[in-house]
């Protein structure tokens, strides 16, 4: 395994072992809000240090963004880190979150890896070499319609009110296998490179969300674009993720949504209450 990426998963192993052991005193967690639904506790801000330790033992001259404390160093190689992602999931003891670490060499994404602590699952990805889980080569899935795919999404945490994103998963549900919410963007896109899921789609996630997850995708064989098709930067405010096979479909399914079309239509709760009570009448 390429150095870079022995350190990223030596780090990401630690923080998942950190993580788990956490959970047996998940009701005396300190527990601070940045804003309504978006929560941070000691062990984001723990797990974020230790890994920022590991990888500076070996890398002191490594610059770092991560989530919890943001810009530090200037160096050609930049870690990306989200601690933990699902940090919602985490305190409920939901047992969907991982640790996610990438590092960007001279601004291109170079090395990747998702750990997945409850379930010992450590997807890593090297540009140019391909992705895996534990070890084993993993590639997209092979279906070609939407209507035959499982796909995911989230919800921002912060701001909720001012998404639509609940018109797209009303969409998608109606058009697809089905949507999954699991509360981890990087479990999301990591479960595309693996063929888990054909596709996944966020609004207004931030780098350490999406970096790692990025080349795994990418490196699985997958595509990944803003809604509109269009190149994906780090921080760019929309990201569709797919096995490639099915992303032409979905671009044009949010164009037809932006633009109002073809939406289907659902009783409202007062809508399905009245006719209920006709029924029972
Ligand atoms: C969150 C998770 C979640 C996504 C939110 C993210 P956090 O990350 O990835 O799935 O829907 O938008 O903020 O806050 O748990 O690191
Ligand atoms: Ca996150
Ligand atoms: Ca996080």
């Amino acid at each position: 395994m390429q150095p870079l990426l022995n350190i990223a998963t030596r780090a990401a192993r630690r923080a998942g072992d950190l993580i788990v052991r956490s959970m047996s005193r998940l009701d005396s967690l300190k527990i601070d809000s940045k804003g309504r639904n978006d929560f941070v506790t000691d062990i984001d801000r723990q797990s974020e240090a230790d890994i920022i330790a590991t990888i500076r033992r070996a890398h002191p001259d490594h610059a770092f963004h991560g989530e919890e404390s943001g810009r530090s160093g200037e160096s050609e190689y930049v870690w990306i880190i989200d601690p933990l992602d699902g940090t919602t999931n985490f305190l409920h003891g939901f047992p969907t979150f991982a640790v996610s670490i990438a590092v960007e060499h001279r601004g291109r994404l170079q090395h990747s890896v998702i750990y997945d602590p409850m379930r010992d699952e450590l997807f890593t990805a090297e540009r140019g070499h391909g992705a895996r889980l534990n070890g084993k080569p993993i590639h997209v899935a092979r279906i070609d319609t939407l209507a035959e795919s499982l796909v995911s999404t989230g919800f921002p945490s912060r701001k909720r009110h001012d998404s639509p994103n609940i018109h797209f998963y009303h969409e998608f549900t109606l058009r697809s296998h089905g949507v999954r919410r699991a509360g981890s963007a990087a479990l999301d896109l990591a479960y595309v490179a693996s063929g888990r899921l054909e596709a996944f789609w966020e609004f207004n996630l931030n780098p350490w969300d999406t970096a790692a997850g990025i080349l795994l995708v990418e490196e699985a064989g997958g595509a990944i674009t803003d809604f509109a098709g269009g190149a994906f930067q780090l921080n760019s405010r929309e990201v569709l993720a797919s096995n490639g096979r099915i992303h032409a479909e979905m671009v044009s399914l949010f164009k037809d949504m932006f633009a109002g079309r073809d939406l289907a239509a659902i009783p409202t709760p007062r809508e399905f209450a009245q006719k209920r009570a006709e029924k029972n009448k």
